[in-house]
């Protein structure tokens, strides 16, 4: 018979931590496009995964996948990045319109130097967003196209009237201008993008922008192609040559944000670690380096606010996610693998870190939607299967957070463990408000201890509170056509209401939301 010592260790459990929060206090806001997603023509993204073609049995309207839309819906996706990625060096817009039967065909050297009809292109783009109710992001070729192809597609996309480019968009079928609030100056200069000097991209980049024009009412925010990882050089650079930022609100500059690319695995580029097999160890490894998020925006945005501590340039994290080796028996260059409760907890301290950042961090995008690294769904076009993944859910988790003010949370007596050669903070957490309402945000990341966390609310009373928890029997539980249901969000039970706020009991490796209403 197991002893009371055996017993203690076999359920461990620990000593309650506190989370201040001060709920009348709002920060800066969250922007909704921190929630943003990224398509690329890679693998079985847009071909297979959105876009089946209007010839295919799997329902779809167009040619895009109904299910596929239908299922991002509930994540209100605020914006899409397209058409790549290191793809959108290569791409030369011209070649995705008019008659498919017309379009040339081409080679996506990056991704299992395949090739490609051009049927899913600018129209197609277009109403893909449409149809998700989303903000088109569109991603310009530096790299190997010209000021002038950049220049024509956003008159193509956007003008209103009988320029040449209104007037080919409508021969090609669409009358009315549409709106394309965000656009991409580049891709990763640094590497596929070109590999160019940020000296050299720095005045591209003003070169470039300057000929992505507001035309009919449509506002442009533009985001140069920012640094790789720890690159503060290239921040550096790309800070120093903004003029003057001192008076406006950054728009008159030429582009009004950088971007930021940082990528998980426990591994490095040759063996990035498998997504499904993996050790205690590694699940730390993992969670360490998914929380080195929170230290590249504090070190970035320390070099930002040197050059502009108004806070006029954004910081766009547009790639972001694990990415591991791909699964086996699949095509290599199609980054396809599994996503299991590890991606899902990656994904909630991504969020808290964005969260915590939000005065600077104006949009991030997920790499990416459908089939490809750390996706939302698993779609396949043969049998029309569709899987929504653990990521899914903490994105579904956290739309409360879209547009939300920031609350700070204190939080005292976190444990910490050993991993990755440094210490890491057992519990992250982050929280929000929309005045009425409190999303607070909790991720036990031990991967066998139930851990309590004390909510000591302050400022504003609480007249209803409910929550939900993720978690799974397994640290490398995910889901399948067969298990579409293994991880997904349940009511979250271990709630109490205190003298001073809320228990939390949160169930071991697990995410879980608490959501307020306020008085
Ligand atoms: O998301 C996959 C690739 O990762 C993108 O094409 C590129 O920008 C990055 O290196």
């Amino acid at each position: 018979m197991a002893t009371d010592r055996q017993r203690r260790r076999s359920t461990p459990v620990s000593e309650p931590i506190r989370a201040v929060i001060d709920l009348d206090l709002p920060g800066a806001r969250i922007s909704r496009h921190i929630y943003g997603h990224f398509a690329e023509h890679l693998g079985r993204c847009i071909y297979g995964g959105f876009y089946v073609g209007e010839d295919s049995e799997v329902p779809n309207e167009r040619g895009i996948r109904t299910d596929v839309v239908e299922a991002l819906r509930d994540l209100k996706i605020p914006n899409l990045r397209w058409p790549g990625g290191c793809f959108a060096d290569d791409y030369h817009w011209q070649d995705g319109i008019g008659p498919r039967e017309d379009r040339p065909r081409m080679v996506n050297s990056h991704w299992g130097d395949v090739v490609e009809d051009n049927s899913f292109g600018t129209h197609e783009f277009m109403d893909l967003c449409e149809m998700l109710g989303t903000d088109a992001y569109i991603s310009g070729n530096v790299g190997s196209g010209s000021v002038a192809e950049m220049s024509e597609w956003i008159e193509y996309l956007t003008r209103a009237d009988d320029s040449p480019m209104a007037d080919l968009r409508r021969q090609n079928g669409r009358d009315e201008p549409w709106k394309v609030p965000f656009f991409g100056i580049g891709n990763e200069a640094w590497g596929c993008g070109g590999n160019l000097r940020v000296e050299q991209f720095a005045s591209m980049a003003r070169q470039y922008s300057t000929y992505v024009r507001d035309h009919a009412g449509n506002e442009v925010y533009r985001i140069a192609a920012g640094a790789n990882t720890d690159d503060l050089h290239w921040t550096e650079v790309l800070m120093e040559s903004f003029d003057d930022l001192s008076d406006g609100d950054g728009r008159a500059a030429p582009f009004q944000a950088l971007s930021l690319h940082y990528y998980t695995m426990t591994g490095g580029w040759q063996d990035k670690g498998s997504a499904r097999e993996f050790d205690v160890d590694e699940w730390y490894v993992a969670l360490s380096r998914a929380l080195h998020m929170e230290k590249l925006l504090t070190r970035h945005g320390q070099v930002m606010d040197r050059h502009d501590p108004n806070r006029r340039v954004g910081l766009v994290v547009d790639e972001w996610g694990t990415w591991w080796n791909v699964e086996k028996g699949t095509n290599p260059g199609f980054l396809y693998q599994q996503n299991t409760l590890r991606d899902a907890l990656v994904a909630s301290v991504h969020f808290d870190a964005f969260h915590h950042h939000a005065h600077r961090v104006v949009m991030a995008n997920i790499a990416q939607t459908v089939n490809v690294l750390q996706a939302m769904l698993l779609a396949d076009a043969e049998t029309g299967a569709l899987v929504k993944t653990p990521s899914y859910h903490v994105f579904e988790m956290n739309t409360g957070h879209h547009d939300a003010d920031a609350l700070d949370v204190h939080l005292k007596g976190v444990p910490t463990r050993a991993a990755d050669g440094g210490e890491l903070p057992l519990v992250s957490a982050s929280a929000s408000t929309t005045g009425d309402e409190a999303l607070i945000s909790l991720t036990n990341l031990d991967h066998e201890t139930t851990r309590t966390v004390e909510l000591d609310l302050r400022g504003r009373d609480v007249i209803d509170l409910s929550g939900r928890v993720l978690s799974a029997d397994g640290l490398a539980a995910h889901n399948t056509p067969e298990a579409p249901e293994r991880v997904a969000p349940v009511a979250l039970e271990g709630l109490r209401r205190t003298e001073r706020g809320v228990e939390v009991v949160l169930p071991a490796h697990s995410y879980a939301t608490v959501s307020l209403t306020l008085a």
